[in-house]
């Protein structure tokens, strides 16, 4: 349920942001509020769309030429004086985990608007044209893709070809995306040719900055990811008068192979990692083994053919555990995504920043997937990184420090400044 504050008012917060980009974010938090402290926006939700529309009104407090897309990303226009064409493209995604914390995504949407609003108030009309957009979905939380809002802008998803998923309640993504109003050609094409450069602040969502004692991360690449979907099937039956050598029981096989892929990632070390975040047994009932298991693997490596190969590696051994046990399986591969590195020139330039500002920062991989690694593939691409506190993230105890938050905000107008009112962008 969104319990939505009253909008905070924009226009003496831009000049000043360090008291306020904290209650800007408690503020966005509000809209899928969780009771116990976390944060759930999932795409096309009712907190979801509450929270766009509230961050509509706050960008057109700002000033800018508000508009959505037609799959509901949301964007703030600083139209430059240069009819070039070519549009600086700065933000993050809306939509959150289950329960997640409340820096993910919007931290970055309300430091590239408040970047935005004092690059107006103090310099006027940019020579490029200026955007922040509030990206509709990244996370992959609700429906079994991600990257859904960058992915209509670069032309990785098209917009007359929704693909024909379901969320845990059945509900398609077509028809979840018509409920919110969205995807009837009401809007702007998504597919966007304009693009010269995104860049996106995010929090680091690990800990090395702040073990490290480093205010910002100069992102250098962005690690592959591949995620799955695992059905195994076997035989409901009695949980009192079936012996264990008849039983054909989904989620002890689930169980053997999900301890044989820990195993197995710690055996080969990092950076891969390997998650299973979501299982679902049936019937699911106290007395009754289990007959049909789902489950998710999300696997990650900064090297693709090692990433490749592991996967190969756990599916034969999930292929043989089932096997042993006359369990049927299938799965499905839903995400796969390559390792990007980000635009050097413009890293550069942040670095530059970081060292005339003398704020503290040092190059970083992400573990994180992010909007950047869709974007790298149309258009020079940077992140800026700021400490995730204790390395928390994807949780209600996600925390970042407002001097940290301001810094990531003054780096962020600076590199804008340089990309919309000096030059080329890089
Ligand atoms: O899961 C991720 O890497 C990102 O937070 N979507
Ligand atoms: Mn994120
Ligand atoms: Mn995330």
């Amino acid at each position: 349920m969104a319990c939505n504050k009253e909008i905070p008012q924009l226009a003496e917060i831009a000049a000043n942001p360090l008291p306020k980009v904290e209650e800007l974010i408690d503020w966005l938090a509000s809209f899928g509020a969780d009771p116990d402290g976390g944060v759930t926006r999932l795409l096309y939700s009712s907190d979801w769309a509450a929270g766009q529309s509230a961050m509509a009104v706050l960008m057109e407090q700002a000033g800018l030429t508000v508009y959505y897309d037609d799959v509901g990303n949301l964007f703030g226009r600083l139209q430059g004086s240069e009819q070039t064409g070519s549009t600086i493209l700065t933000g993050s995604h809306i939509d959150t985990v289950k329960c997640g914390g409340k820096y993910d995504g919007a931290y970055g949407i309300i430091a590239s608007l408040l970047a935005l609003a004092r690059l107006r108030q103090m310099y006027g009309i940019p020579k490029h044209s200026l955007e922040v957009v509030s990206i509709c979905e990244e996370e992959g939380s609700r429906f079994p893709l991600s990257f859904w809002g960058s992915g209509n802008i670069t032309g990785r998803y098209l917009p007359d070809a929704v693909p024909d998923v379901q969320d845990s309640a059945g509900t398609s993504l077509a028809a979840a995306m018509t409920a919110a109003g969205f995807g009837q050609g009401a809007y702007r094409p998504s597919l966007r040719q304009d693009i010269a450069a995104y860049i996106e602040l995010h929090i680091e969502q690990g800990g090395t900055l702040e073990r490290e004692q480093k205010t910002i991360g100069l992102v250098k690449g962005i690690v592959g990811q591949k995620r799955f979907t695992v059905e195994l099937q076997g035989e409901a039956n009695h949980a009192g008068t079936t012996p264990m050598a008849w039983r054909q029981d989904a989620l002890c096989a689930a169980a053997e192979m999900i301890v044989w892929l820990e195993a197995e990632a710690k055996k080969r070390g990092e950076p891969l990692v390997a998650t299973v975040g979501n299982i679902t047994a049936k019937p699911n009932t106290s007395n009754v083994i289990p007959g049909n298991v789902t489950f998710t693997v999300d696997t990650r490596h900064a090297d693709q053919q090692q990433l490749d190969e592991f996967c190969q590696q756990f599916l034969q051994q999930f292929q043989r555990i089932a096997e042993q046990r006359a369990i049927r399986i299938a799965w499905q591969e839903w995400l796969n995504d390559p390792p990007v590195a980000m635009h050097s020139a413009l890293v550069e330039q942040i670095e530059q920043i970081c060292r005339q500002r003398q704020i503290d920062y040092r190059p970083i991989y992400s573990g994180a997937g992010h909007d950047a690694q869709i974007f790298q593939k149309v258009c020079p691409t940077a992140m800026i990184f700021v400490p995730s506190h204790k390395g928390i993230s994807h949780s209600p105890m996600e925390y970042t420090p407002p001097e940290a938050l301001t810094a990531g905000i003054e780096v962020l107008t600076d590199l804008l400044y340089s990309l919309a009112y000096e030059g080329e962008p890089g």
